[in-house]
């Protein structure tokens, strides 16, 4: 190899690599003295010929590196599952890289308000595939597409799709995978939904994997928590959170209870039937951080204090047995006990759908004119956030900010009839 070709070749990787002389030398294997004289300038008398098998080495490292537009995206510093990007479980994300995800969400906002509009994703495609009841999360993760200028195909159930005639995961998500450039997926079996992305080059969103996770709706929550707080002057660190209902097959609470654990100093209190308990292992992976858990089935005790109650529904579709020992109509959250245990500032959540039947023990709709009830506001912020997962993960979030222009249309103020009563949570 010539000195010349040579310097460049090992200056453009150490470059593309981000790595300084050090790192690099440590990462091919050499003394930095051996680097430097590889490195210095033809004809001066120190500088020596890289061995063949030295520059082979350095191009075979180079070929496995993401490449150089892959490697400025966030994506692979934020948003990353086996180093590719994925939104599959909380387990993949820092502190900072939910606060830098947060940092985008907000520059959606305007967008979110319908103020102001943006094509960043004009002529991407997402593909939806539900293969488990939905609502909000399908048509959110949709609408916040659309919402960044691209456009969505869907598929709901089994009864329609080709699973029902034995085809895999694999075959299906590969095949999806040639006619669209994102893939959220909610499916019933827990590990489903990373089945489908080894399966692909292309992003995928787990939008829950049956009792599994549901990591798009713990990132939204939070998101809430925090802006919620902020008003108040509170700060997560430190914060009581009790969580109650089916903590045993709901995703949320797996999610949430986690991303929440990357916090300092909290205070977990998780009130449930006996049967419907936490899993252990959520329950150790939390146990890690410095934080207190309390487990309990008397749901008055378990609230008193807490700064957020985040009410679950029971997940009957998961069990067999519709009989939950202990589990009566006393276990619901209705004002008459928001009023009896909590405080004015605590936050009142629920990941929606609640069953709002007569005699269901599941969070009252008597609390829907009360400002502690941050259902609404949690389901509003769906958008910002799965806005900003998006954009990250296709690598445009940089570009969103300078593209926006205003939007044409007439828009109510408040889009529900009761958030009037919200003025001033913003
Ligand atoms: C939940 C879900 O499907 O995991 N809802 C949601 O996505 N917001 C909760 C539930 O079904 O009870």
């Amino acid at each position: 190899m010539a000195a010349v070709q040579q310097q460049t070749v090992l200056r453009d990787a150490m470059r593309r690599l981000n790595m300084t002389r050090d790192a690099f030398a440590s990462r091919i294997g050499v003394t930095r003295r051996a680097l430097d004289t590889w490195l210095l300038p033809d004809g001066s008398p120190e500088s020596r010929a890289m061995p063949e098998i030295a520059g082979r080495y350095v191009s075979e490292i180079l070929e496995r590196a993401p490449t150089e537009r892959e490697y400025t995206q966030s994506a692979y510093s934020a948003i990353a599952f086996e180093g590719r990007a994925h939104l599959l479980s909380v387990d993949q994300f820092s502190r900072d890289a939910v606060e830098a995800l947060f940092r985008v969400a907000d520059t959606m906002q305007p967008i979110a308000r319908r103020q102001k509009i943006t094509r960043v994703l004009e002529g991407a495609v997402l593909a939806n595939l539900f293969f488990e009841a939905s609502t909000r999360t399908r048509v959110s993760f949709g609408a916040a597409f659309c919402r960044l200028g691209g456009s969505v195909c869907d598929t709901t159930g089994f009864t329609f799709s080709s699973m029902a005639k034995g085809e895999s995961i694999y075959d299906t998500s590969r095949v999806i995978s040639g006619y669209a450039d994102a893939l959220v997926v909610r499916h019933p079996e827990q590990g489903s939904v990373a089945e489908f992305a080894r399966a692909t080059n292309i992003p995928v969103i787990n939008a829950g994997d049956g009792p599994g996770e549901h990591p798009s709706q713990a990132l939204l929550d939070l998101y809430t928590i925090q802006r919620e707080f902020s008003r108040i002057g509170k700060i997560v660190d430190g914060a009581h959170i009790a969580m109650v209902g089916d903590l045993k097959y709901g995703r949320t609470v797996h999610s949430l209870a986690k991303l929440l654990a990357l916090h300092r100093g909290l205070k977990f209190t998780l009130v449930s039937p006996r049967s419907l308990e936490m899993p252990d292992h959520i329950v150790e992976q939390i146990a890690r951080g410095d934080h207190v858990i309390e487990q309990t089935a008397d749901l008055r005790a378990g609230l008193k204090g807490a700064d957020v109650v985040y009410a679950t529904r029971i997940q009957k579709e998961r069990f067999a047995d519709e009989s939950i020992e202990g589990y009566t109509p006393d276990f619901q959250i209705n004002q008459a006990l928001v009023d009896a245990v909590c405080g004015p500032d605590t936050l009142i959540m629920h990941p929606l759908p609640r069953d709002g039947r007569p005699g269901a023990n599941d969070l009252s709709t008597d609390l829907n004119h009360d400002a502690r009830l941050a259902i609404f506001r949690q389901t509003d912020n769906g958008i910002p956030v799965r806005m900003a997962i998006f954009a990250m993960l296709l690598g445009v979030e940089h570009q969103v900010q300078h593209s926006m222009r205003d939007a044409a249309w007439r828009s109510p103020a408040y889009v529900g009839p009761d958030d009037a009563v919200f003025h001033g949570i913003d």
